[in-house]
């Protein structure tokens, strides 16, 4: 549900409200997605071709926008930016946006979601123009299975984390889905290998378990907990698996790894919800404002903006949105018309 945001909201909100939540969290952690648009095609990710419109590019959020919006959340404490898609570096002048928000005062953590294809490319233009922290989609190790999965060839992936290392960009962080008959359960688990592949490239792997979102993946057999995954044999010869896990305001739990060599983690959404210090706001492309990830439920900013909103219409969009997080996500598994895909919310 998209909704245009009342207009006689805007005139009850005091100006200088931080952004804290109904449940006292304080929301200082904004993603935003600047394209729909991806070179790849996870199955996780992607809606079914039939089912998947890139928007158009004149219902995207241009750069201006986003850094106006951008600005307005930083008066109301976000300090923590992250660019997601899509695939971010698929469009095109992203360093002028990663410039602009680098800039923006009160910004101390920018940072990307890339599945890295093209940092080959662009790493030393995004680390000139101030992006600090990265993380790397890496779902499989084998080309062949790369490459059925998400539709694009593992070289240049592995090139691109090389590139992001080379230009400084740190630290690195490997995203990987578990996805059981794909890269995990019994003979097709990738999970130690993906581990010292990690340890081997100074990066922290961090495991997640398959969302039920709109996608071209069936949910129902693909999901595998992360418990499961920390019952294998490979897997307890590297973690610390009963050691407890270190929690903070992010989404990933860590765990000990047995080399001494640092650490991995776990990001459990089904299994084990994170939702009590979830400090995350989301801007997706079309300049929806989503208080949280599952609940198919945002404000339009785009809209609002377009239509002449001032700064402070905007941050009462903040101000609501805020307040109509829910204190937990729910994946409403009867809904299905009404849910987006990753590739539109930027994970
Ligand atoms: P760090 O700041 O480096 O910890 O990044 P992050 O974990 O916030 O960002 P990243 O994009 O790497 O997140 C990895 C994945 O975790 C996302 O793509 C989502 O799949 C999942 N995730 C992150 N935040 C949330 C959340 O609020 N709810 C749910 N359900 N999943 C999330
Ligand atoms: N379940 C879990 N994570 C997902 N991502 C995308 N779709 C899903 C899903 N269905 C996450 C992955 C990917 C990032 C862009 O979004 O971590 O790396
Ligand atoms: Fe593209 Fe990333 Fe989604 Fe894969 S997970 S389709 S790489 S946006």
């Amino acid at each position: 549900m998209v909704e245009a945001t009342p207009m006689h909201f805007f005139e009850s909100v005091p100006a200088d409200s931080g952004l804290t939540d109904r449940f006292g969290r304080q929301l200082t952690y904004l993603r935003i997605s600047v394209t729909d648009r991806c070179n790849m095609r996870c199955d996780y990710c992607r809606p079914a071709p039939d089912a998947y419109k890139a928007e158009p590019h004149d219902q995207i959020l241009r750069y201006e926008e986003i850094e106006r919006i951008v600005r307005v959340a930083a008066d109301l404490g976000v300090n923590k930016l992250r660019i997601t898609g899509g695939e971010p570096l698929v469009r095109r002048d992203l360093a002028v946006l990663v410039k602009k928000l680098a800039s923006v005062p009160g910004i101390t953590d920018l940072s990307m979601t890339t599945n890295a294809t093209l940092l080959g490319k662009y790493a030393a233009d995004m680390a000139k123009a101030g992006l600090q922290r990265i993380n790397i989609s890496l779902d499989s190790l084998n080309a062949l299975r790369f490459r059925k999965l998400t539709g694009g060839e593992l070289a240049p992936v592995l090139a691109g984390i090389k590139a992001a290392r080379a230009a400084g960009i740190g630290p690195i962080k490997l995203n990987t889905v578990l996805m059981r008959g794909i890269n995990a359960g019994g003979e097709h688990s990738e999970v130690a290998e993906l581990i010292d592949f990690a340890g081997e490239n100074d990066a922290t792997i961090r495991f997640i378990e398959l969302m039920p979102m709109k996608q071209g993946m069936d949910w129902d057999h693909h999901y595998i907990s992360i418990d499961d995954v920390l019952q294998r044999d490979d897997v307890r010869a590297r973690v610390e698996v009963d050691a407890v896990l270190k929690t903070g305001n992010t989404a990933a739990r860590y765990l000990p790894l047995k080399s001494g060599k640092g650490e991995v983690g776990f990001i459990m959404p089904m299994s084990e919800r994170f939702c009590e210090g979830c400090n995350r706001l989301r801007l997706t492309s079309d300049g929806g404002l989503r208080s949280c990830l599952p609940a198919d439920h945002q404000l339009n900013l785009r809209d609002l903006i377009r239509g002449g909103g001032s700064d402070d219409d905007i941050r009462a969009v903040f101000l609501r949105s805020a307040m109509i997080k829910p204190e937990i996500g729910l994946y409403d598994f009867e809904a299905d018309s009404e849910k987006r895909s990753m590739i539109h919310i930027g994970g």
